[in-house]
């Protein structure tokens, strides 16, 4: 029995229930047919399973000792610029959802961070749309080898949580396309994700569950997804309109799919036709991934109990095979590569025994770490896995260092008691360590962050601490840029930790001693302020993005504004050393033109490290507004003391274009481009050019000096 066959056999109300869910996180199973179930679980760092109980709610539940893993979330493994060490976390990931019987996981998220206050900002990768677009593809890549089926989500513009799901956002297609949908369109194009998952609001006026020029003319069509497009959980409001905009899976259940479905049809908004076509695309999806392995064929993966001994054997042998250790040993290398170091004035990083004898740790996120945030992204990770940074330090410090532990909560101590008992000990110490975080469940789905700043109460400790004490080291575990107080300058050393997983302690304890030369960069600007001109949080009907594409660097750069740190910045225990530039074409007839840079990177310091090498194009003559420069690739360089490497990038043609909304093409437009290697955004160390010159180029003559043919 072919696709075509099994669908006409299938009456009306089953057809209904296979475009919606069987519960929460999971899809219709229709055995009489050979149609598996799917269990579905989030997410992006991690697996939440849930479980319904009968007169209970869902309840989270775990079948891995030790729990679930959890992993450094999205805006710490943005920053390691790690391709292969996200894939590695996606690959992991995959591997517990075998574990936990799940077949497909809702991740990743690719949004851009428009502003450091949405809540989710911790579980997206980057406020570049480049570097998210290239993790997110690695994250699916990892998972997807290991027969897991992904869900690249919230597509599209969903960049804040208030209001989500109310919202119309309004901007103009040329930055849609440049900045909010380019990660996606590179995940989908090179990782190639089972699904996509609609967002919340509504772009242009219309739900993203509903657009059919964002899930069919463009995902489908323009870029040749091939997968499902799962709606997020209740952003369908009307399920004939979001079948007929191209939604194949309506999630969570809704108990009236098939009345809705009918009315639908009968008022011509579907014909039973619509639900055939996503039918078509979701039952040999629900066979393959059940099956866990790529689906050869309907013929073979269609008779229910044949479908069921393939998952038991798969489960059977990857139970054999799990190990928890290893998971957790990898989420720790992970949080490694991620912890950004901002600050080390005098060196005062890395801690040695010979320099420093009484270490006093402050803050309780030192011995309660906070670990990942609010919403459905939360790992069921066990607490007796979770590495505690203040054991760690103490490990590391052992008999030559004494380690003093002041937690600084609870708030009911603060006050002139808690100030001078505070200043007695910094004033001891050779050395402060101080952890701060945003307080409880302040990162999170469903809500944004109501200030950029820690709490007055963790500011003013710092503030004390950093003006007693001799050396200060402040580590910031948090999800997005949460600014300092007066702090900021008398701080020697700054960390930002993110937040990092279960393997985090040992990761900033290693990081604190030198067992381990940072390297990550961040991969979002750290501001000191909110900007003004943005249209946010909104009047909650519609907001409107009139800054465009400047958002994040691309907007302090080319307004040169301050920032606290910028964007691509992190320190090393080392220094590097930028040479021999070159690029291959200099100059090209061609506007499809593929450009080989390359460069020298040497590790001029005493001890190994990683740089993060950043390449970035400009057009400064450019006839259409432009940011300063874009990130168009980068590569991350292991080097011994004393080695240098070639490091060779491939930009495309694309790395040099703009869409141009009237010709519904990306242009490369003739004329000169900068080409930057760079160690941040800021800090640029090699210059190269790029010329094109075609002869057909309708904007060539443009400019003022033009003579026209
Ligand atoms: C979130 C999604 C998540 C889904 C299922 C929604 O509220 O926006 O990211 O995958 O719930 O838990």
């Amino acid at each position: 029995m072919n696709i075509e066959e099994l669908i006409n056999k299938l009456d009306f109300d089953t057809k209904a229930r296979l475009l919606t869910g069987a519960g929460a996180l999971t899809t219709y199973g229709c055995e009489a047919f050979g149609i598996p179930e799917l269990h579905l679980s989030d997410g992006p760092h991690g697996i939440r399973r849930l479980i319904k109980h009968p007169n209970k709610a869902y309840e989270q539940v775990c079948n891995i000792k030790g729990g679930d893993v959890c992993f450094p979330t999205a805006s710490a493994l943005g920053s390691s610029w790690n391709r292969d060490m996200v894939k590695q976390v996606g690959r992991a990931i995959a591997l517990d959802c075998k574990e936990e019987g799940i077949e497909m996981l809702l991740s990743p998220g690719v949004n851009m961070k428009r502003t450091p206050l949405c809540g989710r900002n911790f579980e997206y990768y980057s406020e570049d749309p480049y570097l998210s677009g290239e993790l997110g593809a690695a994250f699916i890549e990892g998972v997807e080898e290991e027969g897991i089926a992904t869900s690249l989500k919230h597509f599209a513009a969903n960049n804040q949580e208030i209001w989500r799901s109310f919202i119309n956002v309004e901007i103009d297609e040329r930055s849609l396309r440049e900045y909010y949908l380019r990660p996606f369109e590179i995940a989908v194009k090179k990782g190639k994700p089972a699904s996509v998952m609609c967002a919340y609001n509504k772009l242009g006026g219309i739900w993203c569950s509903e657009n059919k020029w964002l899930l069919e003319d463009l995902l489908r069509k323009e870029w040749g997804f091939e997968g499902i497009i799962v709606s997020d959980w209740y952003a369908v409001h009307s399920p004939s309109k979001a079948l007929f905009a191209g939604i194949d899976l309506q999630m969570p259940k809704n108990e009236h799919m098939a009345s809705h479905l009918q009315e639908g049809i009968k008022r011509g908004i579907i014909t039973e036709k619509d639900m055939d076509r996503a039918l078509k695309r979701l039952i040999p999806f629900f066979m393959k991934y059940q099956a866990g392995e790529s689906c050869s064929g309907l013929e073979e993966t269609r008779q229910p109990a044949q479908s069921e001994t393939i998952k038991i054997s798969i489960g059977q042998s990857m139970r054999n095979c799990y190990d928890r250790n290893e998971q957790h040993e990898l989420a720790k290398a992970a949080a490694l590569e991620s912890i950004t170091l901002l600050k080390n004035h005098g060196d005062i990083l890395p801690i040695q025994a010979n320099k420093y004898k009484k270490i006093v740790v402050f803050g309780i996120f030192a011995n309660e770490p906070v670990i990942m945030g609010g919403g459905s992204s939360k790992v069921t990770v066990e607490e007796a896995s979770v590495e505690k940074p203040l054991n760690c330090i103490k490990a590391i410090a052992g008999e030559d260092m004494e380690v003093i532990y002041e937690p600084l909560y609870p708030l009911a101590l603060k006050g002139l008691a808690m100030d001078r008992k505070i200043e007695e000990m910094a004033k001891e110490a050779d050395i402060s360590l101080v952890f701060m975080a945003n307080e409880e469940e302040t990162e999170t789905e469903g809500i944004d962050r109501k200030r950029l700043a820690f709490s007055d109460y963790m500011n003013d400790a710092t503030d004390i601490i950093t003006a007693i004490c001799r050396h200060t080291v402040v580590i910031m575990q948090t999800g997005a840029c949460t600014a300092p107080s007066s702090w900021k300058d008398r701080a020697e050393a700054i960390i930002q930790m993110w937040l990092g997983g279960e393997g985090g302690g040992s990761a900033i304890a290693k990081v604190l001693f030198g067992l381990y030369n940072p390297s990550g960069k961040l991969s979002e600007t750290f501001v000191l302020n909110i900007r003004e001109d943005l249209d946010y949080p909104s009047d909650g009907v519609k907001i409107w993005y009139k800054e465009g594409m400047f958002s994040g660097y691309r907007y302090y750069d080319t307004n040169n504004q301050d920032v606290w740190y910028p964007f691509g910045h992190g320190l090393s225990y080392t220094t590097f050393e930028y040479s021999q530039l070159s690029v291959t074409p200099e100059y090209s007839e061609d506007n499809k033109q593929t450009v080989i840079v390359s460069l020298k990177v040497k590790n001029t310091g005493t001890v190994a490290g990683s740089e993060v090498v950043q390449l970035y194009v400009g057009k400064q003559d450019s006839i259409v507004l432009r940011p300063l420069k874009t990130l168009e690739a980068f590569e991350k360089a292991g080097l011994l003391p004393g080695e240098e490497k070639e490091i060779k990038f491939e930009l495309s043609w694309r790395a040099f274009s703009y869409y141009n909304p009237y010709l519904k093409e990306w242009h490369v437009e003739s004329g000169e481009y900068q080409i930057m290697a760079a160690a941040s955004s800021a800090d640029i160390r090699l210059k190269g050019k790029y010329i094109v010159n075609w002869e057909k180029d309708y904007t060539r003559y443009s400019d003022r000096s033009a003579i026209i043919l």
